[in-house]
């Protein structure tokens, strides 16, 4: 059974009527630009077609019910008097409540099903992927204006602010604003985006290395002081405004640590906009040689890849009949690497990749092959 017609079932199951309305968000893979956005730079990342569902229908009580499949705990609360707490998913329903509402919007109240694909923890975004479902929830049943650049700043928002994470802008921007057969080239900084289809005869194969980190750890924003502290050194508002040349007739001056993650991020901003091109080429031996720098940079200068994620890229590039590049994805630390392949040998790769990480790990990878696929939307309308 799909998702759509899990939500809907468990809808009628549980309020004895059909649902109004079925909203959907994806989950995401950066193809590259990792660490970039919060230093106001350049991102490629693809919405997957793995997504939350939501089943719901507007209510008359100003109150939202929402059930998860996957989850006990359900979200329950009035929009007229709500708290943070600490009940893990529902957090980010309230949230979501929270942030619209100090938008200036007037929110309508709704009952809903909620179930997901999307492997949660595993970097894959099914936080940013919630945040924009509920978005959808409350547009739809409250009337509002869908802009996917305000609502995927209301879902970050919702993250820094209400859930405590102290994220950048790429997860819920792809959520909000991804598309079939394409993946985006986001402009962090101005929010504009671009729309690169995936070169012909490729596929974008997901390789988690079934490793967990929390994001709310210390080591992500260190990093991202660690860059405010060079881009502060260069006297820019982010390093998004250092290019290469300036780097490296300055850099002599900063300490090396942080010399070394301001070199990552310069660099990866570089390799993020070549990646478009190479996209746009059809040309995709660059844009996996790309990918390969990535992760040289995001292991050796930015230092937050792991022994998984080394391994498990390292026997992807081994399988040179399929292969054109692959990388660590995401925060880092532990969660998926990105492949890019040949699409005819995508199962193959995938196989060969798994039977290698396990020799190695003993661990037991998970491997999606996955299609870019639409933004955050609404799929029935009754
Ligand atoms: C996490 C954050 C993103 C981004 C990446 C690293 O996924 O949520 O905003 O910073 O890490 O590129």
């Amino acid at each position: 059974m799909s998702l759509q017609e899990r939500v809907t079932q468990a809808y009628i199951e549980r309020f004895g009527e059909r649902p109004l309305y079925i909203v959907r968000a994806p989950g995401r893979v950066n193809l590259i630009g990792e660490h970039t956005d919060y230093n106001d730079g350049f991102v490629l990342p693809m919405a997957i077609d793995r997504s939350i569902y939501i089943a719901l229908s507007p209510r008359a009580d100003n109150r939202v019910e929402l059930h998860s499949l996957d989850l006990d705990t359900p979200a329950e609360f009035s929009l007229s008097a709500f708290e943070k707490g600490d009940e893990g998913w529902v957090e980010y329903v309230k949230g979501m409540a929270w942030v619209l509402q100090e938008a200036g919007f007037e929110l309508t109240g709704w009952q809903g099903i909620s179930a997901g694909d999307i492997p949660v923890g595993a970097g894959l975004s099914s936080s940013a992927a919630l945040e924009l479902a509920v978005a959808r929830a409350f547009a739809t049943v409250s009337d509002l204006p869908w802009d996917t650049a305000q609502m995927a700043l209301l879902g970050q928002k919702c993250e820094n602010k209400w859930v405590g994470v102290n994220c950048g802008i790429m997860d819920q921007m792809i959520s909000a604003a991804g598309k079939e057969g394409h993946a985006l080239l986001i402009d962090c900084r101005s929010l504009e985006s671009c729309l690169v289809p995936l070169p012909k005869g490729t596929a974008v194969v997901i390789l988690d290395t079934a490793t967990r980190r929390g994001l709310v750890d210390s080591a992500y924003n260190e990093r991202r002081q660690q860059c405010e502290e060079a881009a502060a050194y260069f006297g820019v508002p982010a390093l998004r405004d250092v290019d290469i040349d300036t780097f490296n007739a300055k850099a002599d001056g900063l300490d090396p640590l942080t010399r070394k993650r301001a070199r990552h991020v310069i660099t990866e901003n570089q390799r993020t906009l070549d990646a478009m091109a190479a996209m746009l080429q059809e040309e995709p031996r660059e844009l996996g040689r790309l990918l390969n720098e990535s992760h040289a940079s995001l292991r050796n200068d930015f230092e937050v890849s792991s022994k998984e994620l080394n391994q498990i890229v390292e026997c992807a590039t081994r399988r040179d009949t399929a292969i054109f590049g692959a990388r660590m994805t995401g925060a880092g630390f532990g969660g998926c690497a990105v492949a890019l392949v040949r699409d005819y040998n995508a199962k193959a790769f995938g196989n060969a990749v798994a039977a290698c990480y396990q020799a190695a790990t003993g661990l037991q990878p998970n491997i999606y092959i996955c299609y870019p696929s639409d933004g955050a939307n609404v799929i029935v309308s009754n």
